[in-house]
């Protein structure tokens, strides 16, 4: 690539940067300024390697020409449509297109524009549903420990990471939270599923004893929690979840942001977990990050309960303007089409063994002290400095950015999701200059 000349900002007070060291960003600036396929470019036309998918989210690839032409198609023939007692074609065939790809049975979809209002929008029909069925009392909802739904009062609360939460006091209440399956000293350095920690689930009845299951409406989680750190569910886990909710009338919603549109080798991630929830909240990779959109798919039986049970009128009382924008739901159509034409997930799953090896070929780097992965997905986990957590984990971050790797930090753990377009040559650069910076910062 020749030089890039990209305009720079000069000034960098006004934008208030989210889940930003603000001042320390401001102070020593690290820009993106193009992107194309696996790659970033600075500024200055250095290249970055793009090891996060930008946030877990571009999974096909930045620049994807079909997704770009469909926008800028779209926006040519009609910018916004109103989806409130109105809507357009497109809304239509881009729910059809994601219904095509969740598991069976769950083929009704609502549009939201994040994965944040996708939490939101889950927990609020879950309570429609036992309301619609005459039971009310059902409006407890539980979280799990470490569990990241985004920023929405009802995700934050659900949600279990305490720096997310601690800042604003008023939270949801009749929330409960299950015990996350970080479990380091039984599981360290495994491949792939663990095997230690299933009867974590159990807890779920000591919930339901506490509260009673008639109180409970729904338990949230992520299949694989990526935001604190990529915790990868043990086996037998979900399945055992998903009998507990079944045997008590409680809704399962998997939180998909992350693990769906191929993520970790299946279309979603409950195909390849083999346990099927009641909702599906998604975003992220259903537009590869070209425009913001999510989307809730629910099992037919709660759609009809809701809807078909309702008097003539309004049925539920949610939606954004946004709903379903005409701009999204073509990148969407888009993006699902190349999804399916190129094989994502197959892609994912003839890479994994290659990507798994490459990843545990770290365990002697200094500090480090687990090692975990799933799919398409890693993490590094590194000692933190005494007396300064995230510290080690930072000073890595810039060191590979530095020399042209995007990861992500949590804490003192690295994780890594590239696109899914991503070749075994990719794997040496990515894992070489991770080492590189874990010897560099333990010199
Ligand atoms: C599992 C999960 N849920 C929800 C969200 C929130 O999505 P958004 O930032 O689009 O609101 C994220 C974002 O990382 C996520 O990983």
């Amino acid at each position: 690539m020749n030089e890039i000349r990209l305009p720079r900002p000069n000034d960098l007070d006004a934008f208030w940067m989210p889940f930003t060291d603000n001042r320390g960003f401001k102070s020593a600036p690290r820009m993106l300024a193009k992107a194309e396929g696996m790659l970033y470019w600075t500024p200055d036309g250095k290249e970055i390697l793009d090891g996060t998918s930008g946030l877990w989210c571009v999974n096909a690839g930045h620049g994807r020409r079909e997704i770009t032409e469909a926008i800028r198609a779209q926006a040519g023939v009609m910018d916004f449509a109103p989806t409130f007692q109105l809507s357009h074609p497109v809304a239509f065939e881009a729910a059809a297109k994601i219904a095509a790809l969740t598991p069976a049975g769950l083929d009704r979809v609502f549009f939201t524009n994040s994965g944040s209002e996708s939490a939101d929008t889950a927990l609020k029909i879950a309570l429609a549903y036992h309301k619609a069925r005459g039971d009310s009392a059902r409006v407890r909802l539980i979280g799990r420990e470490r569990g990241y739904h985004g920023v929405g009062f009802g995700g934050m609360s659900v949600g279990g990471i305490g720096g997310n939460r601690k800042q604003f006091g008023a939270l949801l209440p009749y929330v409960d939270h299950l015990p996350h399956t970080h479990l380091p000293a039984k599981n360290a350095f495994t491949r792939g599923q663990p095997e230690q920690g299933a009867d974590l689930a159990d807890v779920l009845e000591n919930l339901v004893a506490l509260h009673g299951a008639e109180t409970i409406a729904a338990v949230m989680v992520e299949p694989v929690a990526g935001s604190t750190g990529v915790l990868v569910p043990p086996k037998g886990y979900l399945e055992r979840l998903r009998a507990l909710c079944t045997k008590h009338g409680i809704l399962l919603i998997f939180d998909e942001v992350i693990t769906g549109f191929g993520r970790i080798g299946t279309p979603f991630g409950s195909e390849r977990l083999g346990v099927t929830p009641d909702i599906i909240t998604m975003a992220k990779g259903l537009t590869n990050a070209a425009v913001p959109m999510g989307a809730v798919a629910v099992k037919r039986d709660i759609y009809d309960t809701v809807v078909e049970g309702a008097p003539a009128g309004i049925e539920l009382f949610h939606g954004y303007t946004y709903s379903g924008h005409p701009l999204a739901a073509a990148a969407a159509v888009a993006t699902i089409d190349l999804h399916v034409q190129e094989d994502l997930p197959g892609r994912v799953t003839a890479i994994e063994p290659a990507w798994e090896n490459a990843a545990h070929a770290l365990r002697d780097a200094p500090n480090v002290t687990d090692i975990r992965n799933f799919g398409l997905i890693a993490a590094v986990e590194l000692a933190p400095r005494p007396g300064k957590p995230g510290a080690r984990g930072m000073e890595v971050f810039h060191r590979c950015f530095d020399d042209g790797l995007l990861v992500r930090v949590t804490a003192d753990t690295i994780a890594l999701s590239p696109p899914l377009i991503i070749e075994n040559q990719h794997l040496d650069r990515i894992f070489g200059t991770l080492d590189k910076a874990i010897r560099a910062e333990a010199a």
